[in-house]
């Protein structure tokens, strides 16, 4: 048995840290969003056992490690499946380490397949549970499109799809630890926050301006060297009119929002001479289940 599904990228439209839990991981308020920007995920089982996973990426683990891996393992247990040896294949388009839930994605839509391809018919509330044990970022990725998310990352809200428009991405060639960022908040002191209250009536009356004035990543303020590139990508995507700029997710890619197509392509090639990786996509609306 063999399926092949679209993983799309998520972007931050907002991200803010409420407080530190009991268990060490905070409880964020973020509006998320899917993009066109996709990796493209093959699942293949037969009988035999075993898992690996091919990115076609040297630096990616090829094993039980790897978060695609992890989501199959995870379904297997829920399922009481045993028997299959399951090949991953991924062909990444999305940059790794890089803010767009590149991992999270790969494993949601692994979750995703293996239910379609095993007829488990398991409703998305549970799949986004199983995928809460592979990662936060994971329960929002079942499905995508436009949502609130709160908590660890397990509390869901559809929101009103984001009005049309263009969103250029754009990753500076540094890393950014998630873990070394989340260490550097101390949530008593964030200085600024996101209007997310804001954000998400602005959606409900569509209007993308009010959206895209009011995104902010709290995680913007405790940058330190990697604050330099980030702001220079900012500063030139407003230059070409974004009509709002964020650093996505725990960065350091930063995205921009536009509402004339000409804008948007005028800022992606003028990011281009300059950034290796930049990306021209739209939004991505919920994925339907039957
Ligand atoms: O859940 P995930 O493996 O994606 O999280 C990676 C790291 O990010 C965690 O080990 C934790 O340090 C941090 N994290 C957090 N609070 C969250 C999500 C992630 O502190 N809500």
């Amino acid at each position: 048995m063999t399926e092949t599904e679209l993983a799309y990228a998520k972007v931050n439209i907002s991200l803010d840290i409420v407080s530190k839990m009991a268990d060490g991981y905070h409880y964020m308020k973020m509006v998320m969003q899917t993009v066109s920007l996709a990796d493209e995920v093959t699942v293949e089982c037969v009988p035999g056992e075993g898992i690996s996973v091919e990115s076609g990426l040297p630096f990616l683990p090829r094993d039980k490690r790897n978060i695609a891996a992890k989501a199959a393992i995870a379904f297997f247990k829920n399922q009481g499946i045993t028997g299959y040896k399951t090949k991953i294949n991924i062909k990444k388009n999305i940059p790794v380490c890089a803010g767009l839930g590149g991992g999270s994605v790969d494993g949601a839509c692994v979750l995703r397949i293996l239910n379609k391809m095993f007829g488990a018919k398991l409703e998305v509330k549970e799949l986004e549970e199983i995928g809460l044990e592979i990662g936060s970022d994971v329960p929002f990725c079942i499905e995508g499109g436009t949502k609130f998310v709160e908590g660890r990352g397990e509390i869901l809200t559809n929101l009103m799809p984001m009005p049309k428009c263009h969103i250029v991405i754009c990753k500076p060639p540094i890393n950014c630890s998630t873990p070394v960022l989340f260490n550097r908040i101390k949530c008593d002191k964030i200085r600024s926050r996101p209007d997310t209250a804001g954000i998400i009536v602005a959606l409900e009356q569509g209007d993308l301006g009010g959206v895209a004035r009011r995104m902010y990543n709290v995680f913007e303020d405790v940058l330190t060297k990697e604050s330099r590139a980030v702001m220079d990508i900012k500063n030139r995507m407003q230059d070409k009119a974004a009509l709002g700029t964020v650093m996505t997710g725990s960065g350091p890619s930063v995205i921009g929002i536009f509402d004339d197509e000409a804008d948007a392509l005028c800022a992606f090639e003028h990011l281009r001479k300059r950034y290796k990786e930049c990306y021209l996509t739209q939004t991505t609306e919920r994925l339907e289940y039957s």
